[in-house]
Parts: structure tokens; C-alpha cells; sequence
């Protein structure tokens, strides 16, 4: 994980670097919320789909930058006011504290729009992968991926309790899996002929971690402490958030992020050993403490 967190960390770096910077704030606000120690699960994500199926870190770097950008614009956005209204984040002030409501929405802005420049800068690939990727980053991240599932979520908030699990997984599968998909989709077509078989195994394996993930999340927001998450411990609770725990207690949450890193696994029984750190990152998901 460290060596994939220091890779990823150098490409990120180079291509802020290279950016333009004609609005001083707005390029500090943008470096400011990449860099602030996230763990870079997506990026991870990319290159150890790529590993399982023998494609080399090279070809997976901008790819990987490319959905750790709109990753970080999501929670700039997530954190303003207007949403989640929330003042740490990653162990810092967010955004929109350290700088302005103004610039964290352009920053957020910027961020993305970068997201989908870098995928297009990957000399390793050819054009039919550039677009491919181009448009399955776009879906995730849009009105039908993680933008929706954010607008559902607001919509239910207030409601934790009234709420069905089949709305809930609906709000996750969308919010927090859809780009977790991505992830795993942007990996698997660094290979140029990758099979239909071999990426819906793959989709089976990121739907559940997906899953798994904001589930996680929603546990760690009662029973870790802000020191360690790096965000406001309780945020959900004091919101009356629609989470796993508001709805079926933390055991049934609990039991819930277990049975999707199973299913995880068993998406994988066809894979061999160079399958094993997709694995690994599964269960890394559900026993985090961050
Ligand atoms: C937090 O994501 C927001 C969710 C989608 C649950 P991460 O837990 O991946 O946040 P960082 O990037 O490590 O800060
Ligand atoms: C955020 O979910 C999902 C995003 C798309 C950013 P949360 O609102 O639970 O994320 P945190 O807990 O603030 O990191
Ligand atoms: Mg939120
Ligand atoms: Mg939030
Ligand atoms: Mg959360």
C-alpha cells in the first residue's frame, strides 16, 4: 500500500505542477485537497486490478490520478456547507474553511475537469481505451453515479429510520460504489482485449467492496474518534444521516460489511494468485480504522 501511495502521490504532484497556475488561491485550494493523506484506496484499486490481470503500473498511473481527482473534488464538495457541512477533514480544516465557499467550488470544478484531461494524456493507450475510460469515469461520477447517489442521500437525511435497505444500498451502491466500480473498470481496460467474462467477475468483486466501503465508513463514524478518522467522529449522527448503523444497528451493519467482502471473494474464485492483494484490499475495507 505504501509503494502505491507514494506512486500515485508522484504522478498527482507532476501534473499539478504542470497545471497553469493563473489563480494562486485556486491552485493551492486544489494541491491542498489532493494532498492532505488520504489513503488512496481508488487509485489502489486501478493498479491492483491491473496486477491480477499482468498489466504493468505504468500504463495505470494517470488512470489512477485520474479517479483520485474526482474522488477529492467529491469530498470538497461533500464537505461545504450546502451538504455535509463539515470543518475537518483528513485531519485538516476543509476546504472551504481553509480557503472559501467560492474557491472550494471551483476547486472541486477544477479538479474534476482535470480528472478527465489526465485520462486523456495516457500515451501507453490506444484511443478506443482513452475514450472507453473518458466514459467510464464520466457515468461514475455523474447524475447517475456519484453525483445521484450524493442527491439521494441529502434528500434522505433527516430520515435515517424511515428508510429501506433497498433505498440504502441504492444511496451507497451510488455515492461511494459507483466510483469504486470505475476503479476497478479503469484497471481492466488497460488491457486492450480483456474479456466480458473477466470484467463483470471484476464488477461483482467492486459492486460488494463498494459496498463494504461506505458501510465501513458509516461504522467508523460511531465508534472511531476524530484524532483517528481525521473528520468529525458522530458527523452522521448529528445530521441523522441514512447509514447501515442507523438502520440496522452496528451489529447488523457489522454482519452486513462481512457478507459483501464473502461475496467480494467469491467473485474472485476464477482468478488466480496474482488476484491475491484484490483480495487482501477487501479485507483491508472492512477492518480499517480509518
Ligand atoms: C471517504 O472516502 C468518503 C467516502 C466515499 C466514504 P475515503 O475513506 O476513501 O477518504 P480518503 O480519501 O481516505 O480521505
Ligand atoms: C461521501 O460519503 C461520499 C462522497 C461521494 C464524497 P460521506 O459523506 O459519508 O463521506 P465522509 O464521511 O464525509 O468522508
Ligand atoms: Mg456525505
Ligand atoms: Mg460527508
Ligand atoms: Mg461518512
Amino acid at each position: 500500500m505504501a509503494y502505491y501511495r507514494q506512486r500515485v502521490d508522484n504522478s498527482l504532484e507532476d501534473i499539478i505542477k504542470q497545471l497553469p497556475d493563473i489563480a494562486g488561491q485556486l491552485h493551492r485550494a486544489m494541491h491542498y485537497s489532493v494532498f492532505n493523506g488520504g489513503k488512496r484506496v481508488r487509485p489502489l484499486l486501478v493498479y491492483l486490478t491491473g496486477q491480477a490481470l499482468n498489466v504493468t503500473d505504468r500504463v495505470q498511473d494517470l488512470p489512477a490520478c485520474a479517479v483520485e481527482f474526482i474522488h477529492c473534488y467529491s469530498l470538497v464538495h461533500d464537505d461545504m456547507p450546502a451538504m455535509d457541512d463539515d470543518d475537518l477533514r483528513r485531519g485538516k480544516p476543509t476546504c472551504h474553511k481553509q480557503f472559501s465557499e467560492a474557491t472550494a467550488l471551483l476547486a472541486g470544478d477544477a479538479l474534476q475537469t482535470l480528472a478527465f484531461e489526465t485520462l486523456t494524456r495516457n500515451q501507453q493507450l490506444n484511443d478506443s481505451q482513452a475514450l472507453a475510460m473518458v466514459r467510464v469515469l464520466a457515468q461514475a461520477s455523474g447524475g447517475a453515479g456519484m453525483a445521484g447517489g450524493q442527491a439521494i442521500d441529502l434528500a434522505a437525511t433527516g430520515q435515517a429510520q424511515t428508510m429501506s435497505l433497498d433505498e440504502l444500498k441504492t444511496i451507497h451502491a451510488h455515492k461511494t460504489g459507483a466510483l469504486i466500480r470505475a476503479s476497478v473498470q479503469l484497471g481492466a481496460f488497460c488491457l486492450p482485449d480483456v474479456s466480458n467474462n473477466t470484467l463483470a467477475a471484476l464488477d461483482q468483486y467492486a459492486a460488494n467492496i463498494g459496498l463494504s466501503f461506505q458501510i465501513k465508513d458509516d461504522i467508523l463514524d460511531i465508534e472511531s474518534d476524530t484524532q483517528t478518522l481525521g473528520k468529525q467522529q458522530g458527523a452522521d449522527i448529528n445530521l441523522n444521516k441514512a447509514t447501515y448503523p442507523a438502520l440496522l444497528g452496528l451489529e447488523g451493519a457489522r454482519r452486513m460489511a462481512l457478507q459483501c467482502h464473502e461475496a467480494a471473494l467469491d467473485s474472485l474464485s476464477s482468478f488466480d494468485k496474482k488476484a491475491e492483494p484484490l483480495r487482501w484490499l477487501s479485507e483491508y475495507i472492512i477492518t480499517r480504522d480509518y
